[in-house]
């Protein structure tokens, strides 16, 4: 467990009210854990930049009857096969099927998948959550 550290922070009361009214709306109930998630939020961004090892989800929003879209969406899917983890298919309807794919990976090849997983035509929607292995953040 590293060390307790206490830093100051000099700004504008405008920006720190607004900041505080911001993390009071998401729960937070004090800045310093504000701060830390920022702070672990721009660091994971950092890995994704610099094409570190990373994980990350990609959610598809498709309707399965429509023509040859789902060996589409697999074909890419084991073109990409070394980064993907897992993957779960829901069937939310009769027609729209909703999956997600759990990837870890160097980052530009997990970005390259969801890029080429999104540019699928009829894809209604697409999803993209940046994650870490925690290995880069203490
Ligand atoms: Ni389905």
């Amino acid at each position: 467990m590293s060390e307790l550290v206490r830093f100051g922070v000099s700004l504008e009361d405008d920006l720190l009210n607004k900041f505080d009214r911001h993390i009071k709306r998401q729960k937070y109930t004090n800045r310093s854990e504000a701060i830390r998630d920022l702070i672990r939020e721009e660091l994971v961004k950092k890995e994704w930049t610099e094409n570190k090892e990373v994980t990350g989800a990609i959610t598809l929003v498709y309707d399965h009857h429509t023509r040859e879209l789902v060996t589409k969406v697999l074909d890419v899917q084991h073109d990409y096969h070394a980064c993907i983890l897992s993957t779960q298919h829901i069937h939310l309807d009769h027609h729209n099927c909703f999956e997600i794919i759990v990837t870890k990976g160097k980052s530009k090849e997990i970005e390259e998948l969801y890029q080429k997983l999104k540019s699928i035509k009829n894809v209604k929607h697409t999803g993209f959550m940046m994650a870490t292995k925690g290995n880069y953040l203490p």
